[in-house]
């Protein structure tokens, strides 16, 4: 059972005339070693993504562009949704909690940034598998 909690990141900001600029990097903002990245992008309108747990990927994401929701559940069926809509800050995901990406607005840019390489193994993709040991 997941002892974590999902928790919104805000990033070191550098404004400037000429652009801003935020970074990430692990140990600091991040509370995981970073193995892998990966975008989604051109979601069609009324799309979603993700919807499935993962047993050890642990991971942060953040809206680079747009905006989505996140809508995070625990194994004993609650919910949250946590609404990402700049590139400033980013949600930080524990391993074992069900989480869905929905609301794509038009021309949005998903980063996830995960503490696994891909792993399909990894995936628990059937929910009243995810919610049995709760
Ligand atoms: P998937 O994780 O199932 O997407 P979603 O979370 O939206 O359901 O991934 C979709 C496809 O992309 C699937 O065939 C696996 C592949 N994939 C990789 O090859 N590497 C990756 O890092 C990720 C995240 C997915």
């Amino acid at each position: 059972m997941s002892n974590q909690k999902p928790q919104i990141i805000h990033l070191p900001k550098f404004l400037d005339l000429r652009g801003n600029l935020s970074f990430f990097e692990t140990d600091n903002q991040i509370p995981f070693p970073i193995k892998r990245t990966y975008l989604i992008y051109d979601v069609p309108g009324g799309e979603t993504r993700g919807g499935h747990a993962f047993k050890e990927q642990k991971e942060f994401i953040v809206a680079l562009s747009g905006s989505f929701d996140v809508e995070v559940s625990y194994q004993n069926g609650d919910k949250e949704v946590f609404s990402l809509n700049r590139s400033y800050f980013g949600l930080y995901i524990p391993n074992l909690l069900w989480r869905q990406m929905q609301n794509f607005s038009t021309n949005s840019v998903c980063l996830v940034a995960s503490s696994t390489l891909f792993q399909p193994e990894d995936y628990i993709r059937d929910f009243s598998e995810f919610t049995l040991n709760f």
